[in-house]
């Protein structure tokens, strides 16, 4: 969360952190801001909202060296005072930062006795009054002696007004990237905002410190002895921001599902053949593994539900899927024979990152299923399966998560066909039908109106809540997520079945129930469900295969595949939901595309 960009060279630093700045929106969008010198100084210029707010205040401005921030807010609201880059009292240090100082608190506390005046209610600050504090004429030994006294996480671009033309950046648990060029050297917390401008990347870890110049790029550990670092092999990034006619990233996203369900499927399966390049292990090691975790946040974990019921389905392992967040605090049993799927669109959220490096150090098997390709989960990762999903820029994520669930399914029949759980003829009809799901998708695109009709009984409620049992179930967690994301109708998901303890209370004349309606092994148990809310006045609306009567009919598939199917109406609907209601569609409030603090 938030976005750091920082610039020295011969080039003008405002524009290209301005530029850098837009890049990095996903990031956070509350406020954002600039500091670049002028005569010695740091002058620092911030607005509350988009970079591209920025700007407006900004031009025509030249300065050779500077940094920017946008927020996602943590300590303290959106407004000015509160937006990056922070100063310290005397201007002699200016910061922005990535993550949250936990013992900041303490350390405000210190500085208020020994006479320092806050200006913002941020961790950050506190930052920038201490380096103040321990300066003593050395800009690289007073961040090596300040460091430490940080508990948290940071990401960090300095600037001090004694040593004009150097940027001084250092990471602890927030990613941070350096790229250089013969014009000069970027600072950024994404790869994506410095890729094109770099002749050469490189990422800073945890506890180094960069010292960068307009022609020089050093690093130092703690004790401030040089480190040589190597720098990082970009493949080809598909970067494209443009809209193609769509109205918003979400609907162009949406429709570019069909791609990338294919991409992605074109790395794995091969004719008839499942291949992960990156998986390593053998039969006698599949066969020994006797449970799989699947740990993800938001979307990504729903993804994960659907491959645990698939788990236990095909591959006969006890399965289950933890929110990253919570599996990081448990004391999660886990051993050789574990196998951790770890989903991330970004690969940089920063509670499934932190449950990588936990399965890592318990010496579970690993397998990251990550869309961004230089993230910092792809890159601690000794096994990555890329989703072919290509940038994904809609904060409320739709392309990634098919993508997700189209690995994860290619992963269990994998699994399921190697320990010969599943004998390699249902293995490869199963194959045949995932790869038969972007044709189907798109057909399903080519008749959106009764999304739209759907959309305007949802407005016209006051409670929605989507129900479904086993993989509907899953499916109904995705749909109220994408729906509660970016219309902000207050909603939720349930297990059908588990309706009539409590939640049917809420039903009546007001209330909308959307029930997935799919498997026909369960589809008596849901009508019944259905019943029982139409019995009590609630409006309801089915979603269900073809041949089935429903309001709205999906093309067919097999229980387990039936989510990434399923998924299609369901963002549909959230989406006219959120237009109609008028809603920022890829920005919704309060939310980020990248999770970088817990
Ligand atoms: C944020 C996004 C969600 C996403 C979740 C997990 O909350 O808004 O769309 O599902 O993070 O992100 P990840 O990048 O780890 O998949």
């Amino acid at each position: 969360m938030c976005g750091i960009m920082g610039y020295v060279g011969k080039e003008n630093a405002v524009e290209i952190i301005l530029s850098g700045l837009e890049e990095l929106e996903y990031r956070g969008y509350d406020s954002s801001g600039i500091a670049f010198e002028n005569n010695n100084s740091f002058n620092i210029i911030k607005t509350v909202g988009s970079p591209v707010k920025l700007r407006y205040k900004t031009e025509p401005l030249f300065s050779t060296i500077g940094i920017g921030h946008t927020r996602w807010a943590t300590h303290g609201t959106a407004n000015e005072t509160n937006a990056h880059p922070h100063k310290s009292s005397s201007g002699l240090f200016t910061i922005v930062h990535n993550g949250i100082i936990e013992n900041y608190n303490e350390l405000k506390d210190i500085l208020i006795e020994s006479g320092v005046q806050f200006n913002s209610e941020t961790d950050t600050e506190v930052i920038a009054q201490l380096l103040e504090n321990k300066y003593n004429g050395d800009f690289k030994g007073t961040v090596i002696s300040v460091l430490p006294m940080l508990s948290g996480s940071y990401a960090l671009g300095i600037v001090c007004s004694d040593y004009p033309d150097t940027l001084i950046c250092a990471k602890k648990s927030s990613p941070l990237f350096v790229g250089t060029s013969d014009t000069g050297n970027y600072l950024s917390s994404d790869i994506s905002a410095i890729s094109r401008k770099s002749d050469r990347i490189f990422r800073l870890n945890d506890f180094e410190i960069g010292i960068i110049t307009k022609d020089s790029f050093k690093v130092f550990d703690l004790d401030g002895c040089r480190i040589r670092k190597s720098e990082i092999k970009i493949k080809s990034q598909d970067n494209s921001t443009d809209k193609q006619g769509f109205e918003h990233y979400m609907l162009k996203e949406i429709y570019e599902q069909p791609d990338a369900i294919r991409h992605t499927l074109s790395e794995i399966i091969d004719g008839k053949k499942i291949r992960f390049r990156s998986l390593k292990w053998s039969k006698k090691e599949i066969k020994e593994i006797n449970s799989v975790i699947f740990v993800a946040c938001g979307s990504a974990y729903h993804a994960g539900l659907a491959g645990s019921y698939a788990c236990e389905e095909f591959f006969k392992r006890t399965s289950k899927a933890e929110t990253a967040s919570e599996f990081r605090y448990k004391q999660p049993k886990i051993d050789k024979n574990t196998l951790v799927v770890i989903i991330s669109q970004s690969g940089e959220t920063a509670d499934t990152l932190a449950a990588l490096r936990i399965a890592k150090q318990k010496g579970a098997k690993i397998i990251s299923i990550v869309n961004v390709e230089n993230s910092t989960i792809a890159l601690e990762s000794d096994c990555v399966v890329l989703t072919k999903a290509g940038k994904e820029i809609a904060v409320a994520t739709t392309k990634a998560y098919t993508a997700q669930l189209a690995v994860i399914y290619s992963l269990i029949i994998y699994l399921s066909v190697i320990s010969e759980e599943m004998d390699k003829k249902k293995g490869a009809m199963l194959i045949d039908e995932l790869k038969s799901l972007p044709n189907k998708i798109e057909a399903m695109l080519r008749d959106d109106e009764k999304n739209s009709e759907i959309s305007d009984i949802i407005l016209k409620s006051n409670y929605a809540c989507f129900i479904g049992r086993n993989y509907d179930y899953c499916s109904s967690l995705e749909g109220s997520l994408k729906l509660k994301e970016i219309s902000y109708i207050p909603c939720e998901a349930y297990p059908a079945g588990e309706l009539k303890h409590g939640t049917i209370s809420l039903i009546d004349t007001e209330s909308v129930i959307i029930a997935l309606n799919h498997s026909e092994r369960l589809r008596d148990k849901i009508t019944s469900n259905i019943k029982e809310v139409e019995a009590r006045g609630g409006k309801t609306i089915t979603i269900a295969p073809e041949g089935i009567s429903a309001d709205i009919n999906i093309p067919y598939a097999t229980d387990f595949l039936s989510p990434i199917l399923s998924a299609i109406p369901l963002q549909l609907i959230a989406y006219h939901t959120a237009v109609k209601k008028g809603c920022e569609i890829d920005k919704p409030r309060n939310l980020a595309k990248s999770v970088t603090v817990e």
